[in-house]
Parts: C-alpha cells; structure tokens; sequence
C-alpha cells in the first residue's frame, strides 16, 4: 500500500520505517531540511533501538522515501498520517498549530481522494478541526468537489521501546464513522496484529479521547505510588513490598507503579495538562489529574530539598555525579526529564555537577547548558571527587556497579538513588550512606 508520513520524529519515523518494513511504499515528510538529508544519508535524528537497520534497510531496499515536498507523498499515496508534535500551549493545552498547518498543506495540494489519519495526540474534536482546513483551502483552489476522509489512530508506543511496541500492538485503535475508511486501515495495519490482539474501530472523538485517558491512568498510577512513597518514608513502610503486594493483585498489575522521580518525557506531562484544559474547556475540573500534576512536580522538588538537607541546606560548592539524564532510559529524549528540574535547582544553591547518559548527553547540553555541569564519557569518572552520587535515570549499566570503586572514587561514600535502584540493607552493609524514594 502507499503510504506519507508527516513528521519524522519519534513516532513519525517508527510508523514510517515500520510500514515500510512490512512491504508498503512509504514517503517520510519533514519540514526540518537538515533532518531530511541527513536521513538520507543514513543519519538519524534520534535514538531509538534497533530504528536504525529498519530505516537503512528499507531506504535502500526503495521502499522508504525522505522529502520536505509533502506533494511528492500526496500524489501517490492512500493515506496521509499526519505525526507532528502537539506541545503545551501556554495555558496546558495542546498546541495545534503543526497538524492544522499539514491539514492546510494537504488542503492546498491534493488532486485526488486520501484518507488522512491523524497520529498526533490530539484534543477531542480535532478531526473536526482538521477537516475544515482542507475543506476550506479545498475550497479556496475551486476544488470543493474533492473527497477525502479524516481518521484518528492515536499511537501508544513508549520510546526506548517504539518499535517493539508497533511492530506488536496491544491493540490499534481507529476513530471512524465510514466502514469502508475503517476495512482499509484494518487492512494496513493486519500485518501487525497477526498475534490476534484487537483492532477497535470507534468513533473519531472516542478515538482522539481514548489516548489522553490512557496515558492519564498511567500518570495517575505513578503519582499515586509517588505519593503513597511520601507516606512509606514517615512512617517505616516499604514502598517496594507495596508496589509487589498490590501489582501482584489481577485487577491492579504490575506496571508504572514504580515510586520514583515521577513521569517526563514529551507525553504523560503534555498529555495530563491538555486534559485537565480540555476538561475546563468542558466546563468541567479534573480534579485527580490536577493532584497527579501537582505531585509530580512536588516529587522532584522534595528530592533536591532531600539532598539539600543533607547537607544542612547548603550546597554551595559541592559536586555531585550524575548518573542518568534522559526521562528514562533506552531514550535520548530529555523533554520534562526530572534531571533537568534537580539539576537546576541545585545549581541556583551553587552545587556542581559532573553528569553521565549513555546516549543523552548531547541532547542534556542543548537544555541544562554547561554552566557548572561537565558532561562525562565514563560514568565512573563522573564520581571523581564528587560529594555525592545522584542517581536520576535507571540506565541498566547502573544497576550493578563496582561499589568499591565507587567508594574509593567519591569522596565520601554518600548516594541520592532517584529510581530506587539498591537495595538500602546491602548498601548500608557496605557502608554507603544511602537515600532513596519510600523505602526505610
Ligand atoms: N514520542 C512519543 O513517545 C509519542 C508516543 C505516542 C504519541 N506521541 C504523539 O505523537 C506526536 C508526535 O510526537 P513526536 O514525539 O514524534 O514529535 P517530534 O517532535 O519528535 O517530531 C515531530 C516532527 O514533525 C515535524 N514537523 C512539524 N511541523 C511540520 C509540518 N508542518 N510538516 C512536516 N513536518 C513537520 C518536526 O520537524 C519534527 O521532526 C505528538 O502529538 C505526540 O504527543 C508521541
């Protein structure tokens, strides 16, 4: 099938690279010229395991196209996805300047009938939104008499994971009200639900509504476990024996009760805002989703606040290693990545930093800066001398580390683990002063 992409980011450039691993003949579109070209040549734009053999194998193997000419995409194709970015507006919302400006693109410069599926992260109503812009350059060109059809088909994968997570969907979730709209991107997307999970076709606001409420469960549970921490350090309870004891409960689960640092990344903080605004728009308060914002913010405030204690409020003129920085690992994203609030904390109170990330840190420059952070290729070097060890994202390499060097290398053996790596009984055993989330 013929399929454009537009927008080669995160999800663009994996549904992209993933059609067209699967036979279909994919255009890539990208405003971003340099990102075209380099990715052209074999360079990408982000890290994202095993993204890289995907693109180059189907690029060469004809299958996959780069352009900045969304037309080169629109003659040829069935569906036009649209995957741009959808960031908060200033007062939480989503902005949707980027996908109205590719529905006015397609508007200006379509011959022929396409069915236009929205991927972006978008407020209930949207698709509404986007078929006015093409109805209306449509109709500016005198070509009113063109079809075309508008489809939502939120994308829920988790970067550091993304391909996995397409190739293997827990399900697809399709907003139509026209069957045959619906038969065809079934059809597109049968290659990837060959293990039997669902398809749901719905309508187009439950389907633009559906990915805000599931990454707004997922934000709720974590700040539930972030607050629920708060409780365990009072009063000697064990947030670790918690998460086991109530995520082995059926009708709870295991995943994203992790007590930690709290949700980043460029989806759950955007998406929780967009909500809660799309809610107000409704008339309505989201109240849980108002606690689950303020939470984690709080969460990262009270860490710096823990380390500062420490140090009986003053940091002025020590050094801390830091070992991770992306929002999670397996990503170089460093988008609401709690790194960047902590480090900035402490720095105000005149702290230093040497800093580690596997693969972020180039990403880390362009955001925290390097005023008072030296960026470090070895994690170990990054405790050379330092005060203390901050641990913000739990990379696997960090899992195990060598602990006498890490205490012949710091100079006072003294952790702040932000992910609840260690466990605190062998750490004080081996004779580390040791703070962590919820746990005694
Ligand atoms: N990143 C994730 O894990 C993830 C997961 C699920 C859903 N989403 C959603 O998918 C959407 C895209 O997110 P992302 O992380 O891939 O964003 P991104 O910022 O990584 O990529 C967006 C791309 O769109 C391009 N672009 C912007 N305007 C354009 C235009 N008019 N024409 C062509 N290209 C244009 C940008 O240059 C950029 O390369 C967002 O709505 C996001 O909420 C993201």
């Amino acid at each position: 099938m013929k399929v454009t992409v537009v927008g080669s980011g995160y999800v663009g450039l994996v549904t992209g690279a993933c059609f067209a691993e699967m036979g279909n003949d994919v255009y890539c579109v990208d405003i971003d010229e340099k990102k075209i070209e380099n990715l052209k040549k074999g360079i990408l734009p982000i890290y994202e395991p095993g993204l890289e053999e995907i693109v180059k194998r189907n690029f060469s193997g004809g299958r996959l196209h780069f352009t900045n000419d969304i037309k080169e995409g629109l003659d040829d194709s069935l569906f036009m996805f649209i995957a741009v970015g959808t960031p908060p507006d200033e007062d939480g919302s989503a902005d949707l300047q980027h996908v109205l400006a590719v529905a006015r693109d397609i508007g200006k410069k379509m011959e022929k009938y396409v069915i236009i599926v929205n991927k972006s992260t978008v407020p209930v109503g949207t698709a509404d939104r986007v078929r006015e812009a093409v109805r209306d350059e449509l109709t500016k060109r005198g070509r009113g008499e063109l079809e075309f059809d508008v489809v939502s088909n939120p994308e829920f994968l988790k970067e550091g994971a993304a391909i996995d997570d397409f190739m293997r969907p827990d399900r697809i979730i399709v907003g139509t009200d026209n069957v045959r709209t619906g038969e065809l991107i079934k059809e597109l997307y049968a290659p990837f639900v060959r293990n039997g999970h669902p398809v749901f076709i719905m309508g187009v606001r439950s389907a633009e509504l559906t990915k805000y409420a599931a990454n707004a469960m997922l934000a709720t549970r974590i700040s539930f476990m972030n607050e629920l921490s708060r409780l365990c350090e009072i009063s000697g309870a064990d947030i670790e024996s918690i998460r086991q004891g109530i995520g082995s409960d059926t009708r709870i689960g295991m995943p994203f009760l992790y007590a930690g640092l709290g949700y980043g990344g460029s989806c759950f903080p955007k998406d929780v805002k967009a909500l809660i605004q799309t809610s107000k728009e409704f008339g309505l308060e989201a109240r849980v989703l108002m606690a689950v914002e303020d939470i984690n913010h709080e969460q990262r405030i009270r860490f710096a606040e823990k380390i500062r204690q420490h140090f009986s409020g003053d940091v002025k003129g020590k050094t801390f290693a830091v070992w991770g920085l992306s929002f999670k690992p397996q990503t170089d994203d460093m988008r609401e990545a709690p790194a960047i609030d902590i480090i900035d904390d402490l720095r105000k109170s005149g702290a230093k930093f040497r800093a580690h990330d596997p693969v972020a840190m180039e990403v880390a420059k362009s955001i925290i800066g390097e005023k008072n952070v030296e960026y470090m290729t070895n994690y170990y070097d990054a405790l050379e001398g330092a005060d203390a060890l901050l641990l913000l994202t739990e990379w696997n390499q960090f899992r195990r580390p060598d602990y006498d060097r890490m205490k012949s290398l710091l100079k006072r053996p003294l952790i702040f683990d932000g992910r609840n790596q260690y466990d605190p009984a062998k750490m004080k055993e081996l004779g580390f002063t040791y703070y962590c989330i919820g746990r005694p």
